[in-house]
């Protein structure tokens, strides 16, 4: 609880980049998941979601944690998956677009590409701040990869000085050097002396799982930074969300899985959707959450039916009438006397 009596807001973090840098790969070392072995075509298709609870990053973490000035209160991460493949643009804006801080993966080896240069676009334009996750270091030539944290890994003990120096010219090359051009001062995460004027690079691997410490480190510290500053850390009133997709469930009909990304929803109550030709009021039949470390689209274990559910959540919600929905479209869930007011909302959006 915080001072005024609210709830910690979970903080929204997008992951966004080129087709095949690694971002689903990156958030499966982290959950122990397999959804990119999975994909069709190895390529993702959808906006995913899952949640990181704060005493996994705190495992992850340990000792790195020390790093931060500030302890971290926030109760998690809400860490949402995009397309990297360009003819998903529309995904990642809907992603960049939700998100209180965003992760940009880029290949360290291959640098940027055109999707990795339109999520910095997409980022600009949503005011969105972001970390650089610099991934596949484990094949700069010569790289002793373990999974450690990085900053404990990058010394002349445990690596030979030409893997060294290769490693500063790709970071320099590859990253950096592309960033400056996009107008942004940027440096490995280590050497920012003002996060607010630099964008920090964090090297890892998402095969070995080096540099994930950091990485966890990092986005965690900077994600309640930012919300502290916006002060938007408080969850209070109605549910606000986004469509992620329109499912059959055997036994629900067709449901919604859907980001809260403010407020709470509560089972019973209304759901109002913002169709392309108007407005759908229906009643909320159940909400259904993703165990913590499952990935919504491709879950390993059954969603848990609960009373209510708290910003910032994936959910997947079961309520009569939802043929007509489509991924994309704004959601309300409010009380009875509510429902006017959400529906002049979602009408705007
Ligand atoms: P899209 O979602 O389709 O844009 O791709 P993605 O960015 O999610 O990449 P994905 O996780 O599908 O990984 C693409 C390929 O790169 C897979 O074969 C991964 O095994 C491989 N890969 C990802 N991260 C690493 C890494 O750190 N090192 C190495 N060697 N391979 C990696
Ligand atoms: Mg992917
Ligand atoms: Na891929």
């Amino acid at each position: 609880k915080t001072k005024n009596g609210g709830n910690l807001r979970c903080p929204i973090v997008c992951v966004l980049g080129h087709v095949d840098h690694g971002k689903t790969t990156l958030l499966d070392k982290i959950r122990k998941t397999r959804v990119a072995k999975r994909e069709a075509g190895g390529i993702t298709q959808h906006i995913g979601a899952s949640e990181i609870p704060i005493d996994v990053i705190k495992r992850v973490c340990g000792d790195l944690l020390n790093m931060l000035k500030a302890d971290l209160k926030i109760p998690g991460l809400l860490v949402i998956d995009t397309p990297g493949h360009e003819a998903f643009t529309s995904l990642r804006k809907r992603g960049g677009a939700l998100a209180d801080i965003a992760i940009l993966v880029v290949d360290i080896n291959e640098g940027f590409k055109p999707q990795t240069i339109e999520a910095v676009n997409i980022l600009r334009q949503c005011k969105t701040p972001f970390v650089v996750a610099a991934n596949k270091i484990d094949l700069i030539p010569g790289w002793n990869s373990k999974e450690m944290p990085f900053i404990l890994n990058f010394n002349e003990k445990n690596q030979h000085p030409n893997a060294l120096t290769e490693f500063e010219i790709r970071l320099y090359e590859n990253v950096i050097k592309p960033l400056n051009e996009l107008g942004f001062e940027a440096d490995l995460y280590s050497r920012v002396q003002d996060v607010t004027k630099t964008v920090c690079i964090v090297p890892v691997s998402a095969v070995t799982g080096e540099g994930i410490p950091d990485l966890l480190m990092m986005v965690a510290g900077l994600a309640q930074k930012f919300l502290e500053d916006r002060l938007k850390l408080n969850v209070e009133g109605y549910a606000k969300g986004t469509i992620l997709e329109v499912k059959e469930e055997r036994g629900l009909g067709t449901t919604i899985d859907a980001i809260i990304y403010d407020g709470i929803a509560k089972r019973g109550d209304y759901l109002v959707v913002g169709l392309p030709d108007g407005v759908l009021v229906t009643r909320v039949k159940a909400l259904l959450k993703p165990k913590p470390l499952d990935e919504m689209r491709d879950p390993r274990d059954k969603f848990k039916p609960v009373n209510e559910v708290t910003a910032a959540a994936g959910v997947k919600i079961a309520a009569p009438d939802l043929d007509k929905v489509i991924a994309g479209c704004p959601i309300r869930i409010v009380p009875k006397d509510k429902i006017e007011e959400a529906k002049e909302e979602v009408m705007r959006e």
